[in-house]
């Protein structure tokens, strides 16, 4: 039996209109409930870690994950993904993101991505080439931003109602075309309305607002840069609006604030108690708002 890659597992999810839901684990204990929630399930996912969930919260390091998932990791449904490697962080620090990306390639991350969408839009081509390029000769695929998913920044999100009807921070059309054909990026990840959850103050144990997609921007960008779009802030976005995504071009789903504040919310009654919250949230995640119970089926090997 050969192993279908990330690359494959993503691009037949993307011609039968489904997606592959990525879970972050900011806590190296929510990995194994994670995996074992996409086996009992039988749907494909990623287990996914991006700089800030080590840098904020207790992910360890790309190598404590990859140790981690090595001893958890079920390749008939898992694959190990390193999520948000920013060229400029969300307190406006500049990180030596080529040092972490090449960490992640070393260690045998099965995919990569980079998020240069705070930067102008050349110097965020530049350096997902640079990023695509290391991916490539290491034979795995690479994703990138454009365009502003917020709500990773510190501070108050402005008014989510606003800033929809607003359209600001959406992922322009044409620099969407210019900037695939200018990277050769696989994965785009794309603004839409959607929004990632808080992970400071107060507002990260929070209850997000509840996002909706605008679907004719998707369609647009999907005629325009014809890769699988990727959506961030998959927490909480109303059910139709993510149904519709995967109808419409959303091959990759990114779910992390659900998942963080299940465990979160259950650690005071003792470790078990929170990797069966994480399993429990994982598998309602799956089976009741992304309806993907069972897609594994439909990735053939190799
Ligand atoms: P949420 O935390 O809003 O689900 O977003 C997760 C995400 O997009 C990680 O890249």
């Amino acid at each position: 039996m050969t192993r279908p890659t990330s690359a494959a597992v993503i691009r037949r999810a993307h011609a039968a209109g489904f997606a592959i839901p990525a879970f972050n684990v900011p806590y190296l204990p929510m990995i194994e409930p994670v995996v074992q929630a996409l086996r009992d399930t039988r749907c494909f996912g990623f287990v996914a870690v991006a700089r800030l969930e080590w840098e904020k919260f207790e992910a360890g390091g790309p190598r404590p994950v990859r140790e981690e998932y090595e001893r958890v990791k079920d390749e008939r449904f898992t694959r190990l993904h390193l999520d948000h490697t920013p060229v400029i962080d969300e307190d406006l620090l500049a990180v030596d993101y080529m040092a972490i990306i090449e960490e992640a390639i070393a260690l045998g991350y099965d995919s990569v991505m980079v998020d240069g969408s705070r930067l102008a839009f050349e110097e965020n081509v530049e350096a997902t080439r640079r990023v695509v390029h290391a991916a490539h000769e290491a034979g795995i695929p690479a994703e990138a931003e454009l365009g502003a998913v917020l709500g990773h920044e510190s501070g108050p999100l402005p008014d989510y109602e606003e800033l929809f009807a607003s359209g600001r921070g959406f992922t322009d059309v044409d620099e969407a075309r210019r900037f695939v054909e200018l990277t050769g990026v696989d994965w785009l990840s794309v603004a839409v309305g959607n929004i990632h959850g808080a992970i400071s103050g107060a507002a990260k144990s929070q209850k997000k607002p509840a996002a909706r997609l605008s679907i004719p921007h998707l369609q647009k960008l999907v005629s325009a840069t014809r890769v699988p779009l990727v959506l961030h802030g998959g927490s909480g976005i109303r059910r139709e609006s993510l149904h519709e995504g995967m109808r419409n071009g959303i091959a990759k789903i990114n779910v992390g604030t659900t998942l963080r504040q299940a465990y979160e919310a259950a650690i005071p009654s003792g470790p078990d108690a929170a990797r069966r919250a994480v399993y429990e949230a994982t598998t309602q995640v799956i089976r009741d708002e992304l309806a993907l119970e069972g897609t594994a089926d439909r990735i053939p090997e190799g």
